[in-house]
């Protein structure tokens, strides 16, 4: 019988491309770049499986560009707003994500932003290595304290509700808001479940980890940043769209917000113009999962659904979970 065919955008881990080996042909795009969606359709054609990335926009044209025989769309990520899961489902294409793995590097790295725009690391290193310091001094740098502050979680999912459960060792108050109440995580935590309104006034840290969708684009906006406290940070390693990012500009130039700890962007790999010359922002390259771990276990789960698929099996981390009833 001959062997399934599948396409992998971009490098990932050389093991995940060695176990996927074992089962079927594979090929992996030796650029390290993403693919130009032309250049994907090209790709992708008579394959049986692809693993993409949150890069890839993988929409009806693209589906139909890889062809009927094409079960599966395998995401190397968690997010999986770059798929149109409509057009899957009417084309009985089976579409996976990556959840639960990178929950510990995701919360771990949304505290390092919150912690480095806290006390202006990334500031204060950028001093020292511009030769600027002369010695110790009472007053620069001065920055945020942390212990017994409250923290904002918008969002209690599984990441949302890691990144509130590291908020013990600072004895911190958690307040949240979610589609739906998590009481047994607010009797754990002491958490308390707000609304909207008093999320954003009452919160000295405010953490995005909503999914990206047509009703949490721009939830932070220019009415919102000036509910929150002059004093609070925003801190975002969700998606960049469901912050307003010329508002955000806005709003910390004039200190209308303290600052800001970003992970993503509006239009990646393009900042809002006048986002980097702001001293009171940590931006960094969408990394909150990369940690090696993390990108060995997303690989995993990704080629497991694949091979999985090709054993007439369900895949674990189906998001298109009606298809699999056609
Ligand atoms: C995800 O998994 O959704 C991240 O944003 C990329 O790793």
């Amino acid at each position: 019988m001959k062997k399934k065919s599948v396409y992998i955008t971009r490098m990932i881990s050389q093991e995940t491309i060695d176990d996927l080996k074992k089962h079927c042909d594979v090929e992996v795009n030796p650029d390290d770049r993403a693919l130009s969606p032309a250049e994907f359709m090209e790709k992708i054609k008579g394959r049986d499986g692809v693993i993409t990335l949150i890069t890839d926009k993988v929409d009806a044209a693209v589906m139909d560009a890889a062809g009927p025989q094409c079960k599966i769309f395998a995401n190397y990520a968690v997010g999986f707003n770059n798929f149109d899961l409509a057009a899957a489902t009417k084309r009985g294409i089976i579409l996976t994500n990556t959840p639960g793995v990178l929950d510990d590097a995701t919360a771990t790295h949304t505290w390092a932003l919150l912690l480095a725009a806290a006390r202006r690391i990334p500031e204060a290193d950028k001093f020292v290595r511009d030769g600027k310091w002369k010695g110790w001094a009472p007053m620069f740098f001065l920055g945020l304290d942390i212990d017994r502050k409250t923290l904002g979680i918008a969002g209690l999912g599984r990441i949302g509700s890691n990144v509130a459960r590291k908020a013990k060792g600072f004895d911190m108050k958690i307040i949240y808001t979610d589609v739906r109440r998590n009481q047994s995580f607010e009797k754990e935590f002491g958490a308390t479940h707000v609304d909207k309104e008093t999320l954003l006034k009452e919160s000295d840290f405010l953490s995005l980890h909503l999914p990206l969708l047509p009703e949490t684009q721009h939830y932070i906006g220019k009415k919102e940043l000036r509910m929150m406290k002059k004093t609070a940070l925003l801190i975002n390693a969700s998606r960049g769209p469901i912050v307003d990012e010329k508002e955000l500009v806005k709003a910390l130039r004039e200190r209308i917000i303290a600052g800001a700890g970003l992970d993503v962007f509006e239009n990646e790999p393009q900042l809002e113009p006048g986002l980097k010359e702001l001293d009171n922002v940590v931006i960094v390259p969408h990394i909150a999962s990369a940690t090696i771990k993390t990108r060995l276990d997303m690989g995993a789960i990704a080629a497991n659904n694949i091979i999985k698929v090709f054993n007439g099996q369900p895949p674990d981390t189906c998001i298109n979970p009606e298809v699999l009833k056609k």
